[in-house]
């Protein structure tokens, strides 16, 4: 008998992207496990929007496999019902209304036009749902490219740079959002290049800088490893998320490949 192992829910595996003579994303490796919220964390430009867009089948690896439940993306029956993505706030027909993108969506994937109505609720968008998406704040694009993504419940959420441009409600919403939909056993992968807030929304942490991947580790012990012993033993376990600058920066100063952007 063999015995059976569990698939990672997202898995990269040497994954490696050139843009004109450029290595973008450097043989990166990594798995995401359900049931927690995956930091992604980097500064701009280090590659976790390409990184995203490899798992999710948008772009061809130059070399590296980029598996979603064990599958390339593009092998994957029924997607979304699998895997939802926000790539892009605003990634949608500006004349259509909230409502109609969705349906059309749903149609796309033969998904019931009653779960348009439950995202929408899901993502406090009820009330502006007939409105043309095109005339949207950037706080309810966001809303409605989360919407999208939980169209057809996946079990495996991305989220690339959820809560740029948010205002602080918006923010504890997603970062809410995001808690429970780990708490129901998902796979959650969300990209950041905001330290303050992995550190209170992450559990774990994929640190990348200039396409390579610096750490892949827990959040509490990215920060335990990356600060000063004495810093991290005399600061109160509550106030450690603030010490996640301070473990990045003393990282990235560590790595011969990193170079800021
Ligand atoms: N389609 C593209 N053509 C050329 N360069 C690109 C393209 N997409 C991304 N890049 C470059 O690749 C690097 C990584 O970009 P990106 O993955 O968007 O980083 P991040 O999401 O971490 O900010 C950047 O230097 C960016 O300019
Ligand atoms: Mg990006």
């Amino acid at each position: 008998m063999t015995s059976q192992t569990a698939v990672p829910a997202i898995e990269a595996c040497g994954l490696t992207r050139s843009y004109g003579g450029r290595t973008v994303v450097d043989h990166v490796s990594f798995a995401v496990e359900p049931g927690r919220v995956t930091g992604f964390l980097g500064p701009n430009g280090a590659g976790k929007s390409t990184t995203m867009r490899l798992l999710l089948g948008l772009e061809r690896p130059d070399s590296g496999t980029a598996l979603i439940n064990g599958r390339p993306y593009a092998e994957l029956r029924a997607p979304l019902a699998q895997v939802g993505a926000m790539l892009e706030a605003k990634a949608f027909h500006k004349g259509r209304s909230a409502r109609k993108h969705l349906l059309c969506l749903a149609q796309s994937q033969a998904l019931p036009a009653r779960r348009v109505d439950e995202v929408l609720a899901m993502v406090g968008l009820t009330d502006v749902a007939g409105r043309r998406a095109g005339g949207f704040s950037l706080g309810m694009a966001q809303r409605l490219g989360i919407a999208a993504a939980l169209l057809g419940d996946p079990r495996i959420v991305l989220l690339d740079e959820p809560v740029n441009g948010l205002d602080p409600e918006g923010i504890v919403w997603i970062r809410t959002l995001m808690k429970r939909l780990a708490a129901e056993g998902r796979a959650v992968l969300v990209s950041s290049h905001l330290m303050n807030e992995m550190a209170v929304t992450a559990d774990h942490l994929l640190v990348i800088g200039a396409g390579r991947l610096l750490a892949d580790c827990s959040t509490t012990e990215f920060i335990r490893r990356h600060t000063d012993p004495e810093v991290y033993a005399t600061t109160p376990a509550v106030a450690r998320p603030a010490l996640l600058e301070e473990a990045f920066m003393r990282l990235t100063a560590h790595s011969a490949q990193f170079t800021a952007a």
